[in-house]
């Protein structure tokens, strides 16, 4: 039987990178896909590529900095699929500057889409999954959030604003018996687009060696080792697991 037979998954900022990852990984087990991303071509084109595969999908525009649109977006979902039993809050950007120089506006800007709209995408997936029996909600924070660089003010207070949140939401669950389990996933560098920049003009190379020698295991990660990850934590194999912090690093942290 597959992993996530009957299990209905969200995932936002789905379009790329480890969403796309998560969405494609959870689909082949036997989830129904809801897609979303601000980017509505990305999230359609693996939605699409899911139902090519023979899975179930929808792709959805949604900017997760709004309120409204989680209500609508999960409201969709259940119309769509039944219910919600999975929500990964995946969809963040990242934006250097430290303590003393960044500005409010780019603190504010990179808050409302790292920390503040996990908090929104949390609390409307309690109120549906509630109604439904339960479910698991899955993080996406970073070793970032557990560990500070200089460059990464604003990153930092993000992804551990969302280690904390998830710890508060998991206890506030379990007190609450809904059977909905929350969980935080801290990645270490993952080859994706939101990296790529750092390997951009002509000291990339040079860059990516400082950035694999960093990671003990001897290379950075790929999008799948973090799917790997969602997936256990989505589905019952982790009936057990609550507010914890699942890192996968390549052992960065473990010095
Ligand atoms: N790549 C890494 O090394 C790494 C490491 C640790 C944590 N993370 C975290 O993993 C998550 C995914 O990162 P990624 O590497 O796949 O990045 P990515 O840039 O490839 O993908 C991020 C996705 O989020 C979407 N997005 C951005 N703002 C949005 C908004 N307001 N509403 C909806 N969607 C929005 C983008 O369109 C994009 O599709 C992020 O939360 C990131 O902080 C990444």
């Amino acid at each position: 039987m597959a992993r996530l037979e009957n299990k209905v998954a969200f995932v936002s900022g789905g379009a790329s990178g480890l969403g796309r990852a998560q969405s494609m990984t959870m689909a082949r087990e036997g989830a129904s896909l809801v897609v979303t991303d601000i980017n509505e071509a990305g999230a359609q084109a693996v939605a699409d590529e899911i139902k090519s595969a023979g899975g179930k999908a929808i792709a959805l525009k949604q900017d997760v900095t709004i309120e409204a649109g989680w209500e609508e977006a999960i409201a969709t979902t259940v119309s769509e699929f039944g219910s919600l039993s999975i929500l990964v809050n995946n969809a963040g950007i990242a934006t250097g500057g430290n303590a003393e120089d960044g500005t409010l506006e780019d603190w504010n800007h990179l808050m409302s889409i790292n920390l503040d709209a996990v908090f929104l995408g949390t609390k409307h997936a309690i109120r549906s999954m509630k109604q439904t029996g339960g479910g698991s909600i899955i993080n996406i924070s970073s070793i970032m959030g557990l560990i500070g660089a200089a460059g990464s003010a604003a990153y930092n207070a993000s992804k551990g604003g969302v280690k904390l949140l998830t710890k508060s939401a998991a206890l506030h669950c379990a007190n609450s018996g809904y059977g909905i389990r929350v969980n935080s996933v801290h990645p270490g560098f993952i080859d994706t687009p939101m990296i790529q920049q750092i390997f951009d003009g002509p000291t990339g190379d040079a860059a990516r060696q400082h950035l694999i020698g960093l990671h003990p295991i001897g290379r950075l990660g790929a999008p799948q080792d973090i799917a790997n990850g969602v997936l256990y934590l989505a589905s019952d194999e982790s009936s057990f697991v609550t507010g914890s912090e699942l890192v996968i690093d390549g052992g960065y942290t473990a010095q």
